[in-house]
């Protein structure tokens, strides 16, 4: 059963920025498994944009926005065909079991300017 949705869109300009400007930006808010995978795509920004909505996504399905958890505590890889999906850590996982959600499930698009994310959590 869904209990919530939740999308997002990011300017990729402003994800470049941040990259671009601060050396911090990318262990604020992605693990190193997701850091990872941007440095298999050069880092491209589209792709860190897509994960940073994912992580904003899921946050309004749960119903919270990002609130008492990080976004670091979301965590968006892909499968071996490039599916993503997602794992919670910490204080995001302690509310996924509080909210008795099973699946969350996440779909993202991107083109040069704009980067999206939908998430839907199942119980
Ligand atoms: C809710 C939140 C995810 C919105 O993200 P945003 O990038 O600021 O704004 P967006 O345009 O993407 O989304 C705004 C929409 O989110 C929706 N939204 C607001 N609170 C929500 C919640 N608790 N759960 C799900 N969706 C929510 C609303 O529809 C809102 O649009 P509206 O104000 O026109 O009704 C974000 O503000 C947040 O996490 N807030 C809670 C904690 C907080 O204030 N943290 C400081 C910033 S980290």
């Amino acid at each position: 059963m869904i209990i919530g949705v939740g999308a997002d869109l990011v300017e990729i300009e402003r994800i470049k920025d941040a990259v671009d400007k601060n050396i911090n930006f990318l262990k604020k808010y992605f693990s190193s498994e997701e850091i990872d995978y941007f440095d298999s795509k050069n880092l491209n920004p589209e792709t860190i944009a897509a994960n940073f909505a994912a992580k904003e996504a899921v946050s309004k399905a749960f119903g919270t926005g990002v609130r008492n958890f990080e976004l670091r505590d979301i965590e968006v890889l892909r499968n071996k065909i490039g599916k993503p999906y997602v794992v919670v850590h910490d204080k995001a996982k302690e509310l996924k079991e509080e909210l008795e959600i099973k699946n969350i499930l996440v779909s993202l698009s991107h083109t040069d300017d704009y980067a999206i994310a939908y998430a839907v959590c199942e119980k």
